[in-house]
């Protein structure tokens, strides 16, 4: 079983214009005005570019078994396009990264795609609104199997296809922030999912035999559940959350075609609005069984869950992927949400959507990609007990899935750092450490988190409740010794404050005032 943590790319790496590297969607969209929170960007985020050999540090104290990362497209391939440029450059920083992290013994899961489009790509032929991504995205998922798939053994294509088309492509809060709202998002992931199936046969066909790696695809699903479980729309909504959110995807790969019930949706409510045709696009016959069993392993990305009623929404309100699904979300106030407004810790959720997969899909080989949790804005609080309580729920929940025979075959905490939260900025932190971002070298710091999930990778998983109640006390304990040392950082940015603001003033002053002291004398002279 492989414990590990996560990052990617654009959220960490900064350095968004050094060494070659093109501009990707999300540093165009960040550089607009009103399009982030406090319009914060990830131009230097973690400094993650200039500090792999710190990080690798932070994940040899985990003990962990793999890093997932991801590799920013412009970052090798500066527009885009390979045969335009390749970037050497680039080719080295992740070369030096995978090396390093097999010289500590760290398994490299490598993502392709985390949202990082290059810039050129959107500009000239609008992004995944364009088929013509199918054979750019295939020919840079081939340069990084031949530059680095002698080392990595497990390929990721597309982190969270659903976010890439839904945000960036249907309520525009994501780059590129088109708002093509009902029928952008339907496009966008039916390219993406062509893309995917390309690249697994790209791999198959010319890289499997000598590499031996596996290439899969990471979906991000929350679960529904019945508000009413007697009542039989509202079983039969839940069942639609899930099926429009992780079975828009993972149907087409695991079973040839988009589930029926968002065929049936889409089409009668696009016939309702007078059009010709479904929005939701439809593939031919060979296309079905071209993309059908393309994952040799399905990546997990799953944060939360909802309650789900069925609501009916009138087709003249206009297109939306929203109200094609014909249903309402709910929480229970009662779930602890102690960072991200949509993120409530209900570790139960876990085990259903695991159990759900297992049905569904033919007992896939699953490796849970994202799970985690964000403290709010500004929170200095290194003894994070909640993100505790929030692993240790979820991870229990996801071993009696494995009893329950769920094929789980790891499982990454998501992250290790906190870093860049796309249009939320710097306000939510989702890290095992502490990232001061006011700092120019950024520094991190550990929080009791890191200690607690140190234990469980040692003990590879629970051991006895006691065992896991003295970590948790051990854990809260050492957090509290570095979180003096941050109560004690005012002392430390004036000391910075005395070296950077008011050494060099008080020297420019000298020098000017010796100017006219000089000018002074020599007009006395004269
Ligand atoms: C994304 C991450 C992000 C997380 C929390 C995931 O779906 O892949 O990049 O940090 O959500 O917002």
């Amino acid at each position: 079983f492989l414990w590990g943590v996560g990052s990617s790319a654009y959220q960490t790496e900064g350095a968004w214009d050094k060494d070659g590297k093109g501009p990707s969607i999300w540093d165009a969209f960040t550089h607009k005005k009103g399009k982030v929170f406090m319009n914060e960007t990830a131009d230097s985020s973690c400094e993650g570019y200039y500090k792999v050999k710190d990080d690798i540090q932070l994940l040899k104290e985990l003990k962990v078994n793999h890093y997932l990362l991801s590799i920013s497209w412009p970052r090798i391939m500066p527009t885009g396009i390979k045969k335009e440029q390749v970037n050497e450059k680039g080719i080295k920083f992740y070369n030096d990264t995978i090396n390093s992290l097999l010289e500590n013994k760290i398994i490299p899961i490598v993502t392709l795609y985390h949202w990082d489009l290059p810039q050129v790509l959107q500009e000239k032929y609008g992004g995944w609104q364009n088929i013509s991504m199918i054979s750019y995205f295939n020919d840079y998922a081939n340069l990084c199997f031949e530059k680095f798939g002698d080392r990595v053994k497990y390929w990721i294509t597309f982190n969270n296809p659903w976010a890439v088309a839904e945000e960036g492509y249907e309520t525009g809060e994501h780059a590129p922030g088109l708002k093509l709202s009902g029928i952008g998002a339907y496009k966008a992931a039916h390219h993406i999912i062509k893309t995917h199936a390309k690249v697994w046969h790209s791999y198959n066909k010319t890289w499997r035999s000598k590499q031996q790696g596996m290439v899969g695809i990471s979906l991000t699903s929350a679960w529904g559940e019945p508000v009413e479980l007697t009542s039989q729309k509202d079983i039969e909504a839940a069942e639609r959350y899930v099926q429009f959110y992780l079975g828009w995807f993972a149907n087409p790969i695991y079973s040839g075609d988009y589930p029926e019930v968002m065929k049936n949706y889409v089409g009668r409510k696009s016939a309702q609005q007078g059009l010709g045709t479904s929005r939701l696009p439809t593939f031919s016959v060979q296309e079905k069984s071209y993309i059908k069993g393309t994952s040799d392993f399905l990546g997990l990305s799953h944060f939360t869950t909802r309650y789900i009623t069925q609501k009916n929404y009138s087709a003249l309100k206009g297109p939306s992927y929203h109200t094609d699904r014909d249903l309402t979300e709910l929480v229970d106030p009662k779930w602890p949400d102690p960072g991200s407004k949509w993120l409530y810790s209900v570790p139960w959720g876990f085990r259903r959507l695991l159990n759900f997969i297992k049905t569904q899909y033919g007992n896939p080989l699953i490796y849970v990609t994202e799970n985690g949790v964000s403290e709010k804005l500004q929170c200095t609080q290194l003894c994070d007990e909640w993100r505790i309580e929030y692993l240790k729920g979820y991870i229990n929940e996801m071993l009696k899935a494995i009893n329950d025979g769920v094929n789980v075959k790891g499982y990454t905490v998501w992250s290790l750092l906190d870093k860049f939260e796309w249009n939320k900025g710097y306000s939510e932190r989702f890290g095992l450490y502490h990232v001061d971002f006011k700092k120019g070298n950024k520094p991190r710091y550990p929080k009791a988190s890191v200690y607690y999930y140190k234990m469980i990778i040692s003990a590879n998983g629970f051991s006895n409740p006691r065992e896991v109640k003295s970590w948790h006390q051990k854990a809260i304990e050492t957090c509290s010794i570095t979180n003096q040392l941050l109560a004690a950082d005012p002392l430390t940015t004036h000391m910075e404050m005395v070296t950077e603001i008011v050494v060099p003033t008080v020297f420019t002053l000298c020098i000017l005032i010796s100017a006219i002291l000089l000018m002074f004398l020599l007009r006395k002279h004269n």
